[in-house]
């Protein structure tokens, strides 16, 4: 029987990466070592799971191989129902009271806003920014207790509707996140909606968790709690 996907990469590390290899040598004892990485690889047919395939894929996509932390840069746990394919996205736009724009001064603001350490996030960013000046999503100027409705006025009605948000309520005083709930729900009763929230604890009312927690992010489906999250997207612990 063949090795399984940790002796495969720790066999790697150790055989073959020691001595000639410093920046790819933790990296495989990192796959090595993390379980929701291995479980990903695993979903792949056995000779797609060799570490030079997955390495070279990084580097490919010009993913960061000098730190073990960044390169599975999102680290997760629990029984996270991943999807097997991307969904069909049909419709998307969006809004912000002050929407900005993939042009160069909007890029080097927002490259300015990712922690320095973070290379893997500047090139994530970078490559998303690309993505949309080569194709400009509908983003409108909009007030989220004013908008929504109407922006939700034009989707199609025949997908699935989706309102996400992330980092956003905690910039209402409570009064006005007690309105966004009611304008939400007001959106609910013209239509099936979905409802994803990533915010931090205590601005949604019924997605809290107590103990809190510190410093992360809570995901959450119509106002259920879902997972604990890393605030910049580095984390998602799915709760049981
Ligand atoms: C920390 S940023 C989050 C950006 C993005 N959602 C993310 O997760 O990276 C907060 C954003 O909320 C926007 N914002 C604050 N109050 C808003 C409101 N009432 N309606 C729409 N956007 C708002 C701000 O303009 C800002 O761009």
């Amino acid at each position: 029987m063949g090795r399984n996907t940790a002796e495969l990469y720790q066999g790697m590390a150790v055989h073959e990466l020691h001595g000639v290899s410093p920046s790819y040598e933790p990296l495989c004892r990192a796959v090595a070592g993390s379980e929701p990485t291995r479980a990903l690889l695993d979903t792949l047919p056995r000779v797609k799971r060799q570490p030079n395939l997955l390495l070279g894929a990084v580097r490919f996509l010009a993913g960061p191989v000098d730190d073990p932390t960044s390169f599975l840069n999102c680290a997760r746990s629990g029984p996270v129902p991943l999807p097997t394919r991307l969904p069909e996205v049909v419709w998307r736009a969006g809004f912000d009271l002050n929407p900005l724009q993939a042009h160069r001064d909007d890029r080097r603001w927002l490259a300015s806003l990712v922690w320095p350490e973070q290379i893997d996030r500047v090139e994530r960013l970078d490559q998303a920014l690309g993505l949309v000046a080569a194709d400009p999503p509908r983003l409108d100027a909009g007030d989220l207790l004013v908008d929504l409705p109407g922006l939700l006025a034009d989707a199609p009605s025949d997908g699935t509707l989706v309102v996400f948000h992330s980092a956003v309520l905690a910039y209402l005083d409570e009064e006005q996140r007690s309105r966004f709930t009611d304008v939400m729900r007001a959106v609910k009763r013209t239509r099936d909606v979905h409802w994803v929230s990533n915010e931090a604890n205590g601005v949604i009312s019924g997605a809290d968790m107590n103990p809190r927690p510190h410093g992360r992010f809570i995901l959450a489906h119509d106002q259920v709690p879902v997972a604990v999250t890393g605030p910049h997207g580095h984390s998602l612990d799915w709760l049981p």
